[in-house]
């Protein structure tokens, strides 16, 4: 039994084109997308209309709600501010109502019970928490932590765009145990409680350095071989990304998202996680980008950090690299 897993394309259609290329190869039994399936790159409408086509599992991701809840009491304040949601605007000006139908009636998780095999649960961050993901750099306590109600082994996230292929076994500390029944009512300790955590990086930004197609594929195996009853393989798929970055100015979606849309545009570059960069940047030098001017803010980043020289030297649009 082989399980695809696909996340966090964000309207990255030639991204998702080099994936399904694959996929003829591999061959999965199923698929899954496991949430941001729009937003980011240019081409949501067209990435919308692709999966709908296709018979897979989808899932909802925190994108989706940006989009989902625009103009409505559960929109995010500020959200009708253009300048700093400029490129949601774009897109919900341009997704069709019954693509917009179709993402509103996607379920937020899943858990499958493929015949033969152990459960899996999917979700794109934390089980309620769609906007909260698990990193590699994390320890076993906090993962266990967050992982507490989930009560499946083998748990699938994403939203980090980092892919993840991790065992995670929580012991409790018996000293708690002790110092609270010092002389009898004694409990036995609770035993150890074991994940597997998986997440098969993201299809069209991924924010592990390498500027691929990247996705996962399970495979059933004997609990003896691999615990929770699943291997991972992941996939780092190259695909020429000119034309998504090209398409980023020629759609117009660039102009109209700004500041944020040129760091999508940055990290389909690099790569790298830039909106993060950029803010943790300026609060370090005690500056707020949405309080003292996004603009403004930017462009002292771009320019101080050596940021925008960065990003020019790895542009494939800018040095005639096809990678
Ligand atoms: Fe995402």
């Amino acid at each position: 039994m082989k399980l695809a897993i696909l996340a966090d394309i964000h309207g990255n259609l030639p991204a998702l084109e080099a994936v399904l290329a694959a996929l003829e190869q591999i061959q999965p039994d199923y698929v899954v997308v496991n949430g941001d399936l729009i937003n980011g790159a240019p081409f949501s409408v067209e990435v919308v209309d692709r999966i709908c086509s296709l018979d897979w599992v989808v899932l909802r991701g925190n994108h989706e709600f940006y989009l989902l809840n625009l103009g409505t009491s559960r929109s995010i304040p500020g959200s009708e501010d253009p300048t700093r949601w400029g490129q949601l605007h774009w897109l919900a000006a341009r997704m069709r109502p019954e693509q917009v139908a179709y993402l509103a009636m996607l379920p937020d998780e899943r858990t499958l019970y493929l015949p033969g095999t152990q459960p899996i649960r999917i979700t794109h961050g934390l089980p309620g928490r769609n906007k909260v993901g698990l990193h590699p750099a994390q320890s076993d306590e906090e993962i266990a932590a967050a992982l507490g109600e989930v009560h499946e082994q083998t748990f699938v996230t994403a939203h980090t765009h980092v892919q993840m292929d991790r065992h995670v076994v929580s012991r409790p500390a018996l000293t708690g145990e002790l110092s609270a029944h010092p002389h009898g009512d004694m409990q036995m300790p609770v035993a150890p409680r074991a994940w597997h955590v998986i997440n098969p990086g993201s299809v069209g930004l991924p924010l592990n350095q390498r500027p691929t197609a990247q996705f996962a594929v399970l495979e059933a195996a004997p609990k003896a071989d691999a615990p929770g009853g699943w291997r991972v393989r992941h996939f780092d798929v190259a695909y020429d990304r000119r034309p998504v970055l090209d398409a980023f100015k020629t759609s117009g979606m660039l102009a109209a998202g700004g500041v944020f849309s040129t760091l999508f545009y940055w990290e389909v570059v690099t790569a790298a996680p830039e909106i993060i960069y950029f803010y943790r940047w300026a609060y370090e030098r005690g500056m707020d980008p949405d309080r003292d001017g996004l603009e403004a803010t930017f462009e002292r980043y771009a320019v101080e950090s050596g940021r925008r020289d960065f990003v020019r030297l790895h542009d494939p649009l800018c040095n005639g690299a096809t990678g």
